[in-house]
């Protein structure tokens, strides 16, 4: 078993994570992007360190207690570990912490990996959203959490 921690993200960590995003995303976020991100008010952002390596990262917003988790990412060596339902699991806590009424994300319809695991922790598919997606052109399904938050 490794050893996982999670961590608040800070700026040290954006040039991995900007390395991420390249790796899992067709449209990814800038190094930049991801640091005006980083500074807003709302932003939750965590890392996942495995033997002190990142192997993964979270990033949501909390606008008057509405999560919106906009992006979850694990590089590929380090999948099916359980490393995304540590750091989902992280932000459902830190979510509570905060009295958030919900927490809700889109996903790719295709991408059945992420939807199994939004399923796994108790995201609801709620709607979907017509052509979201670009690079390629997919609609979105519109996952929502109402548990234990
Ligand atoms: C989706 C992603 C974040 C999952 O990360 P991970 O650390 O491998 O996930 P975990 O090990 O915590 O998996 C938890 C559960 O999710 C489900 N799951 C995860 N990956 C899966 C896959 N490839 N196929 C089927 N189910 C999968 C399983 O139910 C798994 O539990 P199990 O291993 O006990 O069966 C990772 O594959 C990734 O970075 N993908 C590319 C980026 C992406 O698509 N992000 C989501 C955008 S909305």
């Amino acid at each position: 078993m490794m050893n996982i921690i999670i961590e608040k993200m800070g700026e040290n960590y954006l040039s991995q994570i900007a390395e991420l995003e390249k790796t899992c995303f067709s449209t990814p976020w800038s190094e930049n992007a991801l640091r005006e991100e980083l500074a807003n008010q709302f932003s939750r952002f965590f890392v996942a360190l495995c033997d002190g390596q990142i192997a993964g990262y979270i990033g949501a917003h909390n606008v008057v207690g509405e999560v919106y988790i906009t992006n979850v990412a694990v590089f590929p060596q380090f999948r099916r570990q359980g490393i995304a339902e540590a750091l989902i699991k992280k932000l459902m806590d830190l979510s509570q912490t905060e009295n958030a009424e919900f927490i809700t994300l889109e996903v790719r319809k295709s991408n059945i990996g992420a939807i199994n695991l939004y399923t796994k922790m108790g995201f609801k598919e709620v709607g979907s959203r017509k052509n979201f997606y670009e690079n390629p052109r997919e609609d979105a399904l519109l996952m929502t959490y109402r548990g234990e938050i």
